[in-house]
């Protein structure tokens, strides 16, 4: 009967507003609730969150390259670079507003001030199109044509040249209602027609996925490890290597993988030992002298370097 009365005090709930103590369950209710809350709020906004810090960047485009469709390059008619170039229409601004925003705002920001979220960890950053200085190739048309077509890759530009030659004048013509350019002269568009051949259509690149692409690696990279490997058996001194390997398949694989041990004798030493057995060294490089290092490297680097 005592027992009964103690088990009901534990669920009678009334008894929360009647003895102070029993506020405290109520405190970690609502802390636990808060923690919750917030917990949510914080998953919801990373993305935001990862996009402004530039070590995510890789990832956000890795994210966008998935999205890529794959696409046959296609004929495209010539186009008539004066009219397009001189007159263009409301549409065609518009299709330029719709593949700005689509492609670009990420680095170059809603209106045009190189702010967007991408672009935060590059060096340079991306072109503020409403600055006057400081431009790469120019900020006239034609310059703005060219980079679009070929990119400024070592600073971070991507070439377009997968959209159309008309789009990439629908592009250059929605960021002219962004920021104040030089006005476009008869001889650039008779210049680009010349450079790129405009007038005469042309064929578009292939667009292919992210798989495809790996694969394609891949392949690249077995033909250059048979490349390798052929070198390797009509190279004569070749003892270094042998003497220091156990498995030479394995080991000229291990070194196709990656490119930066050429230049940099210590990366060279860390890969070879980060797991010799398995990198097809032998135990025996442990005790190699710098020498022996330097000999071993530059017979690797001069069987590589032909390809
Ligand atoms: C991943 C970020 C990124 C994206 C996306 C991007 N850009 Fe850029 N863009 C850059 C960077 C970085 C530069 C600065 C390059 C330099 O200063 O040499 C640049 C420079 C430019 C320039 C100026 C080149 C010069 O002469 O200095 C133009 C024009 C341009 N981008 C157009 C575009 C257009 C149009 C798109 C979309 C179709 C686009 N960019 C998408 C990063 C980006």
């Amino acid at each position: 009967m005592s027992d009964n009365k103690k088990y009901q005090t534990e669920v009678d709930f009334k008894q929360i507003f009647t003895t102070p103590s029993r506020w405290m369950g109520l405190v970690y209710l609502v802390v636990l609730v808060s923690i919750i809350v917030a917990g949510k709020y914080y998953v919801q906004h990373q993305d935001y969150i990862s996009d402004n810090d530039p070590k995510f960047i890789n990832s956000i485009n890795l994210e966008r390259e998935t999205e890529v469709t794959e696409q046959k390059g296609q004929l495209q008619e010539g186009i008539d670079v004066n009219e397009l170039g001189n007159n263009p229409s409301p549409e065609l601004i518009a299709t330029g507003k719709e593949l700005y925003q689509a492609n670009c705002v990420s680095c170059h920001g809603e209106n045009g001030k190189g702010d967007g979220p991408a672009g935060g960890g590059l060096n340079p950053a991306p072109r503020d199109f409403t600055a006057e200085d400081g431009w790469t190739n120019g900020r006239t048309f034609e310059s703005m044509y060219k980079t679009l077509e070929e990119g400024i890759i070592a600073n971070g530009m991507n070439s377009y040249n997968q959209l159309t030659v008309k789009e990439r004048f629908g592009i250059i013509h929605y960021i002219r209602t962004l920021a104040d350019l030089p006005d476009i002269t008869e001889d650039e568009l008779s210049n680009l027609d010349l450079t790129y051949s405009l007038a005469d259509g042309r064929t578009t690149k292939n667009q292919i996925s992210l798989e495809k692409a790996t694969k394609l690696v891949s392949k690249e990279k077995t033909e250059s490890f048979n490349y390798v490997k052929s070198n390797f058996n009509q190279t004569g001194d070749v003892a270094i290597v042998t003497n220091h390997t156990s498995d030479i398949d394995r080991a000229l694989y291990s070194l196709n993988n990656t490119n930066d041990w050429k230049s940099d004798m210590t990366r060279f030493k860390k890969l070879v030992l980060s797991d010799i057995p398995q990198n097809g060294f032998n135990a025996s490089v442990v005790n190699l002298t710098n020498e022996e290092w330097a000999q071993l490297h530059s017979k690797l680097v001069t069987l590589y370097s032909v390809n």
